[in-house]
């Protein structure tokens, strides 16, 4: 797996320390407001997994599967394969997601979240790419852990292929590796 790396982008080191600091903000931003986490599978399992221990206020944790239709007619369209199991009516949402790249995931979890009528709805995403942008996607993330220029990044949740989430830190693939 090692060996497969070019470049550490973000060392463990420097992941730890963003989350501390995220989770002070966090924590002073829904004190008092019991808060629903909503993490988004499953890239965002390890950011997830530190960043709640950080969050050092009540809150509670649930979360979401969501992918793209593989039919044929309907590729690039977003499905729910797993939705919340809390009722977040009248609740304070916060999404965590692993990174924000093209921004059709996230705005479509946003938007499927926002059916519901939590009191209110924020994002919290550990990376985002804004160079990926798609033109039409003007949602905003309202926490971003790293910004990050436009490389394909694995590691620390992030998978190519379904490897590599268990890296403890996020980096670059050697280009062979694409081409096994
Ligand atoms: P979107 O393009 O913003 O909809 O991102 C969709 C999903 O693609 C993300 O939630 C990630 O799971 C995955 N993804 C986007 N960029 C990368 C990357 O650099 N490495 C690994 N997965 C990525
Ligand atoms: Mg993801």
């Amino acid at each position: 797996m090692e060996k497969d790396i070019l470049e550490v982008l973000l060392t463990e080191q420097q992941i730890q320390n963003r989350i501390r600091e995220l989770g002070e903000t966090l924590s002073a931003e829904y004190a008092d407001k019991d808060p629903v986490i909503v993490g988004v599978l499953k890239g965002v399992v390890v950011f997830y997994a530190d960043m709640i221990r950080h969050i050092q206020v009540p809150c509670q944790m649930d979360f979401m599967w969501i992918s793209s239709y593989s039919g044929t007619t309907t590729t690039g369209q977003m499905q729910v394969r797993r939705d919340v199991s809390a009722n977040i009516e009248g609740r304070h949402v916060l999404i965590l997601e692993d990174i924000y790249d093209t921004g059709t995931s996230l705005d479509f979890t946003y938007k499927h979240l926002l059916s519901k009528k939590p009191a209110s709805l924020k994002i919290c995403t550990l990376l985002d790419k804004p160079e990926r942008r798609k033109s039409g996607i003007t949602l905003q993330p309202d926490y971003v852990g790293f910004t990050i220029p436009n490389a394909f990044v694995v590691g620390y949740g992030l998978d190519y292929n379904e490897h590599y989430r268990n890296l403890p830190y996020v980096g670059i693939l050697k280009p062979e590796v694409y081409n096994r």
